[in-house]
C-alpha cells in the first residue's frame, strides 16, 4: 500500500503536530482497488449514504457508499491487502499516540456529478467512538474544474484543501470540520476511521 521504504515516523509525528497529515500510497495498488470498487458498482453493491444510519436528505450529502466487510470470505486480493496494511498502520498509530485505538471500518465511497457531502465531523454525541479519519484517492486524473476537493477547517479557518487524485492517503482527526465540494466528475475513494471498540 505505501511505497516500499516508507518510514512512517515522520508522518505519525507531523499528524500530531498539525492534526492531518497526507501520505504516499502505491499508485498501482490503489488501481487495483479502484477497480475492485468499480466492480462493486457494477455488481450493485453500493447503497445511498446515509448518517450514522438515518437516511439523510440529499441536501447534506449524496455519496453512495459499499463497506469492506472483513469476514467477507469473496474480497478482492487487493481489498484483502489493504484491510491488511491498515491494521498494521492502526498498530502504529496505536502505539505512537499510546491511543485506544482498538479497530477500523471502512468504506468505497462514490461521488457522481453533482455530488457532495456537506460541512461535518466524522464524530457526534451519538457516534463518539471514532478517533482519526482516512481517505485514499482513487482518482487517475482529476482538473481544478472537476470540485470534489475536501477542505478541513481549525477554528473557522482553513487547515488543509486537497483534490482527490490517486497515490495519496489523508488522516486526520475525526472530530475536525471538513466538507467535499460539489464534484463534476466521478470521484471514488475510500474512507474509513481508527476507533475505539
Ligand atoms: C467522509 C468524508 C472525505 C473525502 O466520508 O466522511 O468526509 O474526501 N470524506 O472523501
Ligand atoms: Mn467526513
Amino acid at each position: 500500500m505505501f511505497p516500499s521504504n516508507t518510514n512512517l515516523a515522520p508522518y505519525l509525528e507531523s499528524l500530531s503536530q498539525n492534526q492531518w497529515v497526507q501520505l504516499p500510497i502505491s499508485i498501482d495498488f490503489a488501481l487495483k482497488l479502484k477497480y475492485a470498487a468499480q466492480r462493486r458498482f457494477t455488481t450493485k453493491q453500493f447503497r445511498d449514504s446515509t448518517i450514522f444510519d438515518i437516511k439523510l436528505s440529499s441536501q447534506y450529502r449524496r455519496d453512495k457508499i459499499c463497506w469492506i466487510d472483513p469476514s467477507d470470505v469473496n474480497l478482492d486480493e487487493a481489498e484483502a491487502e489493504i484491510l491488511k496494511n491498515l491494521d498494521v498502520l492502526k498498530e502504529n498509530l496505536r502505539l505512537f499516540f499510546r491511543a485506544p485505538i482498538q479497530t477500523f471500518e471502512s468504506h468505497y465511497a462514490i461521488y457522481e456529478p453533482q455530488d457532495f457531502y456537506a460541512k461535518h465531523k466524522d464524530i457526534t454525541t451519538q457516534n463518539n467512538k471514532r478517533l482519526l479519519s482516512f481517505v485514499i484517492y482513487l482518482n487517475e486524473s482529476w482538473n481544478p474544474s472537476d470540485g470534489g476537493e475536501l477542505i478541513a477547517y481549525h477554528d473557522q479557518q482553513i487547515l488543509f484543501q486537497t483534490n482527490p487524485l490517486i497515490g495519496k492517503m489523508l488522516l486526520f482527526n475525526s472530530d475536525l470540520e471538513h466538507e467535499v465540494t460539489t464534484c463534476y466528475s466521478t470521484r471514488y475513494s475510500l474512507t474509513g476511521w481508527y476507533r475505539k471498540l
